[in-house]
C-alpha cells in the first residue's frame, strides 16, 4: 500500500511481502533521502520530535561541542494539534519525518514558535508549506524576523501573542510569557496547564546530542552533563543574567511537571536541582570556592609560573584548582569555570607590548559575557618590557564587582627568588579571599 502523497517529493512505502514472508520492509519510490522516524514519547500526548547532530564543529560557528547538540521540538496531540518549535535545517528531513510519524495523519493547526534563532527556526517554512492550515503563533518581535528571515512567506499566517495569553487545543491549554534576551529579544516560553509543562525555549538547555535518553533521570547530569550545560548557558545565555532572573521569576510562580527545553534532556524530577543552578549562574554567584588559573606562555616559563601557583594554593588548602593554557583550551570552556569557581588567576607573556593574543580573548569575552563578584589575581612575564599585567587589569577594570588584588607578579623571563616569593604571597591572598 503506497503511502505517497500528492505534492511530496520523498516517501517511503511499505509494501507487505506476500510471497514466503510478511515481513514490512522500505521501498524507496522517489529519489531523494529518506529517514526513519525516530521520535521519543514525553507523556501519552507530548511527543519528542527533534534530533541530534554530532557532526556540527562549532555551535553558532563559535563553540565546539565534540559531544553534539540535539534539537528539540515537541508535538502536542490534542483535538487541535500543536508543533512547539522547529529545528536547524542539518536535521530537517528527518525532523519532517518525525512530525508526520507523530501526527499520523492528523491535521496539526498551531505551530508555536518560541524563538527565531534559525537553529529552532529554519525549518519553519518547510513545515508550514506541508501543514497549509496551521497557523503560526509567535510574539510580534518574532513575527517581525519571520518577515527578515523569510519575507513575506509566512505573513497570512501568523498569529501574535502577548503576555498571558492562552490558547485552547482541546484538553491543553497554553499560556504564553515573553521572556526577551533569553537569548533573542523575541524569544516566548509556553506553559501547558493540563500537563504541567513548561516549554522553556533556550533555556534549562545544554549541549551534547541525546544518545538513547530522552529525560535527565536517564543519566548521571551531574556527573555526565552539568559542565556542558553549564558552558551551554555561560556562552550562549550567560551575559543576560538579568532578564534569566525575570524569568526564573515567572517561573516561580507556576506549578512545573515537565520541563521541555530546546536543547538537551528533558526534566521531570530534580526540576528544582536545575532552576537553582541557573540562580547561580543567573546571578554570577560562584557554584564553589576554588581557583581557576589561566595562563599564556611562549617557552614555558609562565607556564611554570602557572603550576607552582597552583601547588602553593594546594599546600595553603584550596582543595578547587583549575588549570588551563589558553592557547590550548577553547575560551567557552575557561569562561564557563570562570562562572564555576570563586577566584580567578591569569598569567599572562607580553606579546606585540600587549597581552597574549589568546589571553586578551579570554579577558574580552569574560567581560562580553559581564561576569562579576570575583577575586582576580595578575601575573605576567616580559623579557625586557613586561606590560601585560597593566594592559589585562584595563580590560577587568572595566567589569563590575571584581576585586582586583592590588599589584601584580611581573616576571623578567623566569621565575626567580623574587619572584618565586610574590607568586606565593598571591596564592595567600588568593586563599584567603
Ligand atoms: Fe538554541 Fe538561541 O538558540
Amino acid at each position: 500500500m503506497p503511502l505517497v502523497r500528492p505534492g511530496e517529493t520523498c516517501r517511503i512505502a511499505l509494501l507487505r511481502k506476500t510471497l514466503r514472508s510478511k515481513l514490512l520492509y522500505p521501498v524507496i519510490l522517489c529519489k531523494g533521502e529518506v529517514f526513519m522516524n525516530c521520535t521519543g514519547k514525553v507523556t501519552d500526548e507530548i511527543i519528542w520530535v527533534g534530533g541530534n547532530d554530532r557532526r556540527l564543529n562549532l555551535f553558532e560557528n563559535a563553540y565546539p561541542i565534540p559531544r553534539g547538540v540535539s534539537y528539540n521540538a515537541y508535538v502536542v496531540l490534542d483535538e487541535e494539534n500543536v508543533l512547539v518549535d522547529t529545528v536547524d535545517k542539518a536535521i530537517s528531513d528527518l525532523f519532517l519525518e518525525n512530525l508526520e510519524a507523530a501526527l499520523s495523519g492528523r491535521t496539526l493547526k498551531y505551530i508555536i514558535v518560541q524563538h527565531m534563532e534559525p537553529d529552532h527556526a529554519a525549518t519553519l517554512v518547510r513545515v508550514c508549506e506541508r501543514y497549509p492550515e496551521a497557523k503560526v503563533i509567535a510574539s510580534a518581535k518574532a513575527a517581525v524576523m519571520m518577515g527578515q528571515f523569510f519575507g513575506d512567506a509566512l505573513k497570512d499566517r501568523i498569529q501574535p501573542v502577548a503576555e498571558g495569553d492562552v490558547l485552547e487545543t482541546g484538553r491543553h491549554q497554553f499560556t504564553f510569557a515573553m521572556a526577551p534576551m533569553v537569548h533573542w529579544p523575541e524569544v516566548m516560553v509556553t506553559y501547558e496547564k493540563t500537563t504541567k509543562t513548561l516549554f522553556s525555549a533556550d533555556a534549562f538547555g545544554t549541549f551534547g546530542a541525546l544518545s538513547g535518553v530522552l529525560f535527565a533521570d536517564e543519566v548521571d547530569f551531574e556527573r555526565d552533563w552539568l559542565d556542558d550545560a553549564r558552558r551551554y548557558y555561560t556562552n550562549i545565555v550567560g551575559k543576560y543574567g538579568a532578564p534569566v532572573q525575570a524569568l526564573l521569576k515567572k517561573a516561580a510562580g507556576l506549578d512545573i511537571a515537565l520541563l521541555c527545553p530546546l536543547h538537551g534532556p528533558i526534566w521531570r524530577n530534580s526540576i528544582g536541582w536545575f532552576v537553582e543552578k541557573y540562580q547561580q549562574w543567573s546571578t554570577c554567584t560562584p557554584e564553589e570556592d576554588g581557583v581557576l588559573i589561566a595562563y599564556a606562555s611562549v617557552y614555558g616559563h609562565t607556564e611554570n609560573a602557572a603550576e607552582v601557583l597552583a601547588m602553593d594554593l594546594r599546600a595553603m588548602g584550596v582543595k578547587k584548582i583549575a588549570l588551563y593554557d589558553v592557547s590550548v583550551t577553547h575560551p567557552s570552556y575557561i569562561v564557563s569555570d570562570a562562572f564555576r569557581f570563586s577566584k580567578l588567576a591569569f598569567l599572562s607573556a607580553t606579546y606585540n607590548s600587549g597581552i597574549f593574543p589568546a589571553m586578551e580573548t579570554l579577558l574580552l569575552d569574560l567581560k562580553a559575557h559581564a561576569l562579576k563578584q570575583r577575586t582576580v589575581a595578575l601575573a605576567e612575564n616580559g623579557s625586557w618590557a613586561p606590560t601585560a599585567a597593566k594592559q589585562m587589569r584595563e580590560i577587568l577594570s572595566g567589569m563590575q564587582n571584581l576585586q582586583l588584588l592590588d599589584g601584580a607578579v611581573s616576571i623578567r623571563s623566569s621565575l626567580n627568588a623574587g619572584t618565586r616569593e610574590q607568586l606565593r604571597e598571591m596564592a595567600r591572598q588568593l586563599a584567603e579571599a
